[in-house]
């Protein structure tokens, strides 16, 4: 092996249950033989109620100069009166994804023993700066019987072609060599259609990956039933995010969900974090099931390069998992940390 790299990364504990997932994922990153040189950066609900602040202009600066950036899960407790609604989701979470571009959310899914779907396999490509999340819309007369509130999506030609082609670059590289582009084009016939043509153009250049489409209703019950159908999977924002939550759910449990924001053009960072939430219930129990953030560490080693190390702790974690009998949702775990170990000591 060549001399290792030392990599920069940003650790974001967060809230709730992030921190305790992060340390087990740290933890199997130094069993992994991985040089990380980290650097912890409090934010987060508890953050903003101290200190009035979401993120700092100079620390999103300052982030920018990382190679990479881990976070565990941010958001105050269900119901918290506290932290106005959407002030973290937009102001932190969406914020650095918007601002360091991280325009690809992949989350892999594949099936566990036990799940509703255990043989299920597939990569879903969430466009990840656009659509609803874009933040456009507003009140007219709000608080009065004639309130109007709109929400606009935002579909730029630019935004949805990287995304697309990202897609097929993955597509090409997985061996079914599918894509199924999910959307609502019978009702969103503007920015389905803009979608859909992105879509068949860029196939052109893509003879060897085969194409489906599924609208998204329709698509919620394929991947109940029919999961096999899936490879990969190319969608909106909201559309990926609702997706991404029901395949979390049939492939075995939203804990141990992993996914990438990724700034593909390497202008910046790129930001690995689990699927699930804070989970503020069951925080602090010592019960948080880790591996939804170590599989999200696995795809930051992937993106640093390290692709050997990735392929290590994926395979660890496999034979991990394999190894237990089948757990309902995943959600929790008898032991955080017993977990960690036994990932690490198959390393
Ligand atoms: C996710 C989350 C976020 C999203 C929230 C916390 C803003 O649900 O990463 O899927 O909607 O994208
Ligand atoms: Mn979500």
């Amino acid at each position: 092996m060549s001399t290792p790299t030392t990599h920069n990364v940003a650790v974001i504990g967060g809230d709730g249950i992030g921190p305790e997932v992060l340390s087990e994922a740290l933890k199997v990153l130094s069993a992994a033989g991985v040089t990380l040189e980290t650097t912890y950066f409090e934010l987060g609900a508890a953050h903003y109620l101290r200190t009035g602040e979401v993120l700092a202009d100079a620390t999103l600066e300052e982030l920018r100069g990382f190679d990479a950036i881990l976070l565990g899960a941010v958001g105050p407790p269900v119901g918290s009166t506290e932290v106005p609604p959407g002030l973290l989701e937009r102001g932190l979470l969406l914020r650095m994804r918007f601002e360091l571009d991280l325009y690809v959310n992949l989350r892999p899914f594949v099936g566990l023993a036990g799940a509703p779907a255990p043989d299920c396999d597939f990569v879903v490509i969430r466009e990840n700066t656009e659509g609803t999340y874009a933040g456009e819309g507003g009140f007219l007369r709000r608080n009065t019987p004639f309130e109007v509130a709109t929400q606009g999506s935002v579909n730029t030609r630019m935004g949805v072609e990287r995304c697309v082609r990202f897609a097929f670059e993955l597509a090409l590289s997985r061996e079914r060599h599918h894509l199924t582009l999910v959307h609502k084009t019978n009702v969103l016939t503007f920015s389905g259609d803009l979608w859909q043509r992105v879509v068949d153009e860029v196939a052109r250049e893509y003879p060897g990956v085969t194409r489906d489409y599924n609208h998204v209703d329709a698509a919620c019950i394929y991947m109940v039933e029919r999961p096999d159908r899936y490879d990969v999977i190319v969608t909106d924002n909201l559309f990926g995010d609702i997706l991404t939550d029901l395949a979390g759910a049939v492939a075995g449990g939203i804990g141990f969900a992993a996914s990438a924001n990724l700034n593909p053009a390497r202008t910046g960072p790129s930001l690995f974090e689990p699927v699930h939430g804070a989970a503020h219930d069951i925080a602090g129990t010592g019960t948080a099931n880790p591996v939804a953030a170590v599989r999200s560490a696995a795809l930051m080693l992937e993106h640093l390069g390290e692709v050997d190390a990735a392929e290590r702790v994926s395979k660890a974690v496999t034979a991990y998992l394999s190894e237990q009998p089948s757990q309902s949702s995943g959600s929790h775990v008898s032991s955080t940390v017993a977990v960690g170990d036994a990932i690490a000591e198959r390393l």
